[in-house]
């Protein structure tokens, strides 16, 4: 896929600076737009979803493997207008809770197109899956396959939704291979808290087989996130094959993106579609097989930035640039130390090394450790690439701090698609108390 950028490989595609050197996302100037929807905002290019969403897709058809979904976690941005875009492309939707499936659901995802995960799902978490007859429910536990087995025992196969087929499973498993990442987002080892360990996979095939009402269709695994090379991917295969034939492969996400410009690149959606089904297709998982992967991040961090606005400027042994948003709007840098890069949006390249902060009451609430930002002042707005990801999807109301509107941007047009937070929303879910004293305002 081209960038079709001239800036940092970060930056949405089609993002550029304009004649007033100011940066321009999905034609909007990123300082008007701060002007008419206020800071912090999540900008986002709609056209760099969709050209992402049609690489990976593309990727299968090139393979070529025919059977092969793109499904895309919808953890990393959850958030209507996102989920409807990747609908229309026709992609299917990962879903890690009631609350994921009811936002996949109201965007238009057919529940035949929903994969449902979690290592702790409800019982009530089961029911609407089973209601709904989703695509896929993977199964992740012991305890889950007795709680299904028991809730399937209760129904009447015709209204359960399992039908005469019965629900479609698969289970995941953790195939003890794992790439270099953060910890904290590590997930094929062994001793994980998902999925069944190798050791004991075959008993769960046998036990989830043995389940009336349940059809068995194939193995999960997801193995981290943010990887940034293609190697553990393959050996995840090839453990994954040693299990044994089945119709159904989910190879589950993790492809890494570029945050900074300095980064070296991340493989190309092409170049990983293609390792993946070449390594899928050499170890037994051809084309009469259904291929299926999760990608949630490599569809969605770079679509976005966040604009900020400067508030303060000050040097005392570093030279200090708050900002008006920070730990709310974006946890990665406090979780996992992940590294943004920064630019002031209408002057771009600058040398002053500074420490860009937020906003909240703590010393970990900074954005970028390290900054080279052109001489920051108050009122200057500022942008962070690649936040499309597990941004909104994290971003809370610590402090009181309203969560940020999500625009979208397209050939010059913006549209906000969820509306900034106001401080009655933080009220929204008080219960007054039987007698209290009514409003005054
Ligand atoms: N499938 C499953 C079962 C997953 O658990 C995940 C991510 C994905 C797919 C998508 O992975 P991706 O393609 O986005 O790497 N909050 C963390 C990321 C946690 C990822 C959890 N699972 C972060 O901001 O880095």
């Amino acid at each position: 896929m081209a960038t079709g950028t001239s800036l940092s490989q970060a930056f949405p595609l089609g993002s550029r600076l304009n004649e007033r050197g100011r940066l321009e996302v999905g034609g909007c100037d990123t300082i008007e737009l701060a002007r008419e929807f206020g800071t912090p905002a999540y900008v986002v290019a709609p056209e760099d979803l969709r050209a992402r969403a049609r690489a990976f897709l593309q990727a299968g058809r090139d393979a070529p493997h025919r059977d092969f979904h793109v499904v895309f976690a919808s953890k990393a941005f959850p958030c209507t207008a996102v989920l409807r875009l990747f609908a229309q492309e026709e992609l299917w939707c990962d879903v890690a809770s009631g609350g994921e499936l009811h936002l996949a659901l109201r965007a238009g995802f057919a529940p035949e197109r929903i994969v449902v995960h979690g290592n702790a799902k409800s019982e009530a978490e089961l029911a609407m899956a089973l209601d709904l007859r989703v695509g896929l429910i993977v199964v992740d536990n012991f305890d889950e396959i007795d709680r299904l087995e028991r809730m399937l025992a209760d129904r009447d196969p015709a209204v359960g939704g399992a039908g005469s087929e019965g629900q479609p499973v698969l289970i995941r498993v953790t195939p003890d291979v794992s790439g270099e990442t953060h910890e904290k987002i590590s997930t094929g080892q062994a001793d994980s808290k998902f999925g069944f360990a190798m050791a004991q996979a075959g008993e769960a095939i046998a036990r989830l087989e043995g389940v009336e009402g349940l059809s068995l269709r194939g193995v999960h695994a997801h193995i981290g996130s943010q990887l940034l090379g293609l190697e553990p991917f393959r050996a995840e295969v090839a453990e994954l094959a040693r299990l044994g034939d089945f119709p159904v492969w989910d190879l589950g996400g993790g492809l890494g993106v570029a945050y900074t410009a300095d980064q070296p690149a991340p493989p190309a959606i092409e170049e990983y579609v293609s390792g993946l089904l070449r390594a899928a297709h050499g170890h037994g998982m051809g084309s009469a097989r259904r291929l299926l992967i999760e990608p949630g991040r490599s569809l969605s961090a770079n679509a976005c930035v966040t604009l900020y606005t400067v508030q303060s400027v000050k040097s005392n042994v570093s030279r200090w640039v708050a900002v008006d948003g920070g730990m709310s709007d974006n946890l990665r840098p406090m979780l996992y130390g992940a590294v943004y890069e920064a630019q002031v949006a209408d002057r771009f390249g600058g040398q002053t090394r500074c420490i860009l902060a937020g906003k909240h009451c703590e010393s970990g609430d900074v954005i970028v450790r390290d900054a080279l930002l052109d001489d920051p002042k108050p009122g200057d707005v500022i942008v962070t690439p690649a936040t499309g990801a597990y941004g909104h999807a994290m971003a809370n109301n610590y402090n009181g701090v309203l969560r940020p509107p999500v625009i979208f941007c397209s050939e010059g047009d913006a549209r906000v698609v969820v509306r900034r937070e106001s401080f009655d929303d933080l009220l929204a879910r008080d219960v007054p108390e039987e007698g209290s004293a009514p409003d005054v305002r």
